[in-house]
């Protein structure tokens, strides 16, 4: 099991009706953003941030949420093309990255 198995499965517990699934973010974070962003987290693009860095997203959910709706730089928006569940299940998946 992944260092962050436990925060999960704590989270799982915690909050049946919202968790995010990290396991369908993986999938989509496979076919949306790896090829940016690495799958592994480490940036294919140079100015994309290091996810597999520990200091890297540090933001909270909501906020990393409305960044990849809305696009940064040279990252598209996402509004209407993910819908914010999926989005959040990419997020989950970010954070077991570090
Ligand atoms: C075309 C390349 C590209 C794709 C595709 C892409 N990104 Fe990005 N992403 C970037 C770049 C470049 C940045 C840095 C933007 C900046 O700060 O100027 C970034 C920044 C981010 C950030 C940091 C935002 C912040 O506020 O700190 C997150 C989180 C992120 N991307 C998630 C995703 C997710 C999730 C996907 C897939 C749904 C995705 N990105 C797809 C290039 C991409």
């Amino acid at each position: 099991m992944r260092r962050n198995g436990l925060v999960w499965l704590a989270a799982a517990i915690a909050l049946p009706a919202q968790a995010a699934d990290p396991r369908q973010g993986a999938e989509l974070y496979a076919r949306h953003c790896s090829h940016c962003h690495g799958g592994d987290g480490r940036p294919v693009m140079p100015a994309a941030p290091d996810f597999s860095r520990p200091t890297a997203l540090l933001k909270p959910d909501t906020t990393l949420l409305a960044a990849i709706r809305a696009g940064r730089g040279a990252m598209p928006a996402y509004q209407g093309l993910l819908r914010d569940r999926d989005i959040l299940d990419i997020v989950a998946h970010l954070r077991t990255l570090r």
